[in-house]
């Protein structure tokens, strides 16, 4: 089964989202296997935004990242990278679509929200910067046979 990472940045928990953003994944259909509050290091934030070094936003970004504290969830589903992706929006609220998370509740083209990996290969090692293996939880939950259909099965399982 595929997990991915979502971060619910500063801005998110500031304004008394976390509740509200959390339960659009459950309401998805996800499977929650980890969660915890924490402040992302300028170590991790560096690993996590590596690719935007040269980027002129990015020591705003690390700034941004860095400058509270973060909620972080492992979310466990058939194409769960894909689905989070779509239930987050586009980067920045003004050009998100209304019914994603940052279409509804970001005005900013610079806070953001949330953030999620967008392929399995990064949901991997993103997991792993803020995650241990002891940190996530399998579990199964009733509600998942009402999720998929048996013929999804085999996915599943993956
Ligand atoms: P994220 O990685 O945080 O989930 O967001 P994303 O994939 O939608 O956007 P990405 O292009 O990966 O950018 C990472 C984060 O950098 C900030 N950003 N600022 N000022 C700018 O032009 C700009 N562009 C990107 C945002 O916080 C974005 O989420
Ligand atoms: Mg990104």
């Amino acid at each position: 089964m595929e997990r991915t990472l979502v971060i619910i940045k500063p801005d998110g928990v500031q304004r008394g989202l976390i509740g509200e953003i959390i339960s659009r994944f459950e309401r998805k259909g996800l499977k929650i296997v980890g969660l915890k509050m924490f402040k992302v290091a300028q170590k991790q934030a560096e690993i996590l935004y590596a690719v935007h070094k040269k980027k002129p936003f990015y020591s705003g970004l690390l700034k941004f990242i860095t400058a509270g504290p973060v909620a972080g969830l492992v979310i466990e589903g058939i194409s769960a990278v894909n689905i989070c992706r779509k239930l987050l929006g586009a980067t920045f609220g003004p050009d998100a679509e209304a019914g994603t998370i940052r279409g509804d509740f970001g005005a900013s083209v610079s806070y953001n929200l949330i953030h999620a990996p967008d392929t399995p290969e990064t949901a991997k090692n993103e997991i792993n910067i803020f995650f241990k293996d002891t940190d996530i939880v399998s579990y199964s939950l009733d509600k998942i046979k009402w999720v998929y259909h048996p013929s999804e099965e085999e996915e599943m399982s993956d």
